[in-house]
């Protein structure tokens, strides 16, 4: 028997279904080759049948009431019109067994999740913008997800287990002190990449097109993505920090570029990350991009630090996370693994919509 096999079958499979936002963007393609893949094997063994009812992103969207295919949505997708999202939402109809799943990076799609929440639409969400606007949207949107559930595990680590562990960690009264880590995996292969010898544009564009970076790679870059993922974490650690409480340092002042622009600005700086690789090289050292975050709040910027320490020793890509709590400090608690790539992330949103799946058809 599969090893997904249950105790308990009902003749016919609880539909539950998905609309995919972001559908495709790296993360959202990958989502549904996942969902392909997966999917008679959740209705033999969680008697669950995902339908991938709706499909959208900025240029098109899809709609079939059986499903639609999701690796042949191509030639599904018509061209995105005025109020078409409006028009979807009736024709979802009862709410209560459909999952949003955000595989954007989008602000403006973030902020309609309090009013989808309370629409009754459950919502799995690769999106950290949701959970680093200020701390009054934030709390509306916890209270609006005590009725239908929101996850996001995948905002901070892409697959590795993190918020689910820091939420237990609170929930059981052990507190935490503060949190210390790697959490960027694109910025990891970078500095892992200047490490190497490669110039900072070259490794830049190298992170690009392996698909580590953010759509936009200035928002990594910026320190912006991860000042968002010290504010998810800070918060799930009880943390009350509004944005503004995490200094940023970036890696560089270059702002507003895009295109083929952008690695011509960048190589204007290849000379002083060589001559700061160097520099820490010599020293025994080397540079990695440190967020640390606590109860008065958190920073994030590169750092030189010896080669022995577990932040230094990490491999490209990778994300390693320390908790120090009251119980455990010495050593900290530590989680680490693979931190970016569009596959372990879809593959991380995939466990957030089947907990969800199984929520709703209970
Ligand atoms: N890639 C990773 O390693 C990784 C790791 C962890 C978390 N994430 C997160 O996963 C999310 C997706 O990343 P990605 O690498 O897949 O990005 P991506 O390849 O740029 O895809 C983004 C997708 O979002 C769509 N989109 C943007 N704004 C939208 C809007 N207002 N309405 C509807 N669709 C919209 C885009 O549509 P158009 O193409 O039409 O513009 C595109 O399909 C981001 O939040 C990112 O932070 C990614």
């Amino acid at each position: 028997m599969n090893a997904l096999a249950v105790e308990r079958h009902s003749p016919l499979p609880k539909r539950v279904d998905l609309v995919l936002i972001g559908a495709r963007g790296r993360v959202g393609s990958a989502f549904r080759q996942r969902l392909q893949a997966c999917h008679a094997d959740l209705v033999r063994g969680l008697n669950i049948d995902l339908r991938l009812r709706a499909a959208m992103d900025r240029r098109g969207l899809a709609e079939r009431m059986d499903g639609l295919d999701p690796i042949a949505l191509d030639g599904a997708l018509r061209p995105r019109s005025a109020g078409d999202i409006e028009a979807l939402w009736l024709h979802l109809g009862r709410a209560s067994s459909t999952v949003l799943i955000d595989c954007t990076a989008s602000d403006e799609v973030a902020g309609h999740y309090p009013q989808w929440l309370r629409r009754g639409f459950a919502i799995a969400a690769a999106n950290k913008h949701a959970g680093a606007r200020p701390l009054a949207f934030y709390r509306d949107l916890q209270q609006a997800a005590q009725s239908t559930p929101w996850r996001y595990e995948t905002t901070v680590g892409a697959a590795i287990p993190i918020l689910g562990p820091l939420r237990d960690l609170r929930l059981r009264g052990e507190q935490v002190l503060g949190i210390r880590g790697l959490l960027s995996g694109s910025l990891s292969f970078l500095l892992a990449r200047l490490h190497q010898g490669a110039r900072f544009s070259q490794a830049v564009m190298e992170a690009r097109e392996l698909g580590y970076t953010e759509p936009d790679p200035l928002e990594d870059l910026g320190g912006e993505d991860v000042a968002r993922k010290l504010l998810i974490l800070g918060r799930e650690a009880g943390f009350e920090l509004e944005p503004d409480q995490i200094g940023v340092n970036p890696l560089t002042p270059i702002r507003g570029v895009s295109g083929p622009a952008l690695e011509p600005a960048l190589a204007a700086e290849d000379d002083a990350w060589a001559t700061r690789i160097a520099a820490a090289e010599a020293a025994g050292q080397r540079l990695v991009v440190v967020g640390e975050v606590g109860p008065e709040g958190g920073s994030v910027g590169v750092q030189s630090l010896s080669a022995d320490d577990a932040l230094a020793s990490a491999s490209p890509r990778e994300n390693v996370l320390q908790i120090r709590t009251a119980l455990q400090h010495q050593p900290a608690l530590t989680l680490r693994g693979p931190g970016a790539g569009a596959e372990v992330t879809a593959a991380g949103v995939f466990s957030d919509v089947l907990a969800l799946a199984q929520q709703l058809a209970r």
